[in-house]
């Protein structure tokens, strides 16, 4: 005879068994104890960040106008992300037109504010919202991750471990809940990625999506659709972009971080299943954002755009969803697709960004293929940041 299994029980037995395991593993990937680090940039990958040409480069250090750098035993320079900083500030100090090295904000510019979005579960929403951080500070501007996501993706590519170091507090959810919330600023964590901070997410943010429909019953100020903009206010004169990865899901956190938002980002795989699920999802943002319209949220937006993930150039069904989404809503579809790459899904399981990878850990023509589209991606979003402050 065979004995009853309790389902908690077997639930409660795999979950200790895959958090050891993933313990375990993190040990292995990461030294014990040791934060992330980011890999040095040769010098051909510095110019390029810095849009300066390798020779004028090397210039910059012969006339001794930028501080030295790493020097590797074979006598090649190689640049931290503070190093390009730093050469970015030199850089600005003497250029004829004010924000050519440092392309964030100036006054009277308000903070862009992103969000990655849709709720098809895998779409790219957290590979896109990191890569994009990832780009744009290294391009020098001063970004704000918001991870909004109870399973925690992007803060665990920030390499923490939201199971252990954010379980009961610590991430955004502190600093949006409706009993004794937290300033921002608490709860904010420098990231070993230069120019990137992080407000972690976690399980706890499940919590707002609970207290919420309460909350909405005693008439808690502020509602929960400008809580996430009330908590940005206090830090946002520190950051020039920040960026929501928001969870596969239009709850009550989704929607807060739409209301705080400037730019809409919404990831989408070409095939018909996952545009008729969009369909799905657009008609019910579209009614959720009337609710929310009507009780006083604002909803003004710079811009929306669908970005195509996981584009294969090759096939042939593909290119006829994406030639529909791009008949249907025009310029909205983002000129640039990111490619379906290996290089994306390798860097993934190593808890990295195709950004961290060192190139000579891929075949060439891969880690290319999927930098170049990557680049396109951000430097089109850059753009549109761009556009929205009036250059
Ligand atoms: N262009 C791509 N090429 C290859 N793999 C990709 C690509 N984009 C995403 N992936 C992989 O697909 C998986 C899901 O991507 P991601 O986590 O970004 O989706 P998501 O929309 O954030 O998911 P969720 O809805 O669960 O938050 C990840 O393992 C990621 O590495
Ligand atoms: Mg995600």
């Amino acid at each position: 005879m065979t004995h009853p299994i309790h389902i908690n029980q077997r639930v409660r037995e795999n979950a200790e068994n895959l958090t050891a395991a993933l313990e375990s593993h993190m040990l292995k990937v990461f030294a014990p104890d040791a934060r992330k680090e980011l890999r040095r940039f040769s010098a051909g990958e510095a110019a390029d960040l810095l849009g300066i040409s390798a020779s004028f480069l090397r210039k910059l250090h012969f006339d001794n106008r930028i501080p030295e750098v790493h020097m590797t035993p074979g006598g090649r320079r190689h640049y931290t992300a503070g190093d390009l900083l730093e050469i970015r500030k030199v850089l600005e100090a003497g250029a004829k037109t004010p924000g050519t090295y440092l392309r964030g904000r100036r006054e009277g510019d308000k903070v862009q504010v992103l969000s990655f979005l849709n709720f098809k579960g895998g779409s790219g929403k957290t590979t896109s919202s990191i890569h994009a951080a990832q780009r744009l500070a290294l391009k020098g501007y001063r970004v704000l991750c918001v991870d909004i996501d109870p399973q925690a993706s992007l803060t665990t590519l920030f390499g923490y471990r939201p199971e252990y170091d954010f379980l009961e507090s610590g991430t955004i959810y502190d600093a949006i809940r409706y009993d004794e919330p937290l300033p921002l600023s608490q709860v904010i964590q420098q990231t070993f990625f230069t120019g990137i901070d992080l407000a972690p997410g976690g399980l706890m943010l499940q919590e707002f999506e609970h207290e919420t429909p309460q909350a909405l019953i005693n008439n808690v100020q502020p509602a929960f659709f400008a809580r996430m903009a009330a908590a940005l206010a206090e830090v946002e004169a520190n950051y020039d972009v920040i960026i929501f990865d928001c969870p596969p899901q239009l709850g009550y956190l989704t929607m807060s971080a739409l209301c705080a938002s400037t730019g809409i980002l919404i990831t989408i795989v070409p095939n018909m299943l996952d545009v008729a699920s969009m369909s799905q999802f657009l008609q019910m943002s579209a009614d959720l954002l009337d609710v929310v319209s009507n009780a006083g949220a604002s909803m003004d937006f710079d811009f929306l755009r669908f970005l195509i993930n996981r584009y294969e150039p090759n096939d042939g069904p593909q290119q006829q969803v994406v030639a529909f989404l791009r008949q249907l809503f025009d310029d909205e579809v983002m000129v640039a697709p990111m490619l379906k790459s290996t290089a994306i899904s390798d860097a993934g399981l190593t808890q990295q960004t195709v950004y961290e990878v060192e190139r000579s850990q891929f075949h060439r023509n891969t880690y290319d293929r999927a930098l170049d589209s990557l680049n396109l991606v951000n430097d089109e979003i850059e753009n549109l940041i761009q556009k929205a402050w009036g250059r």
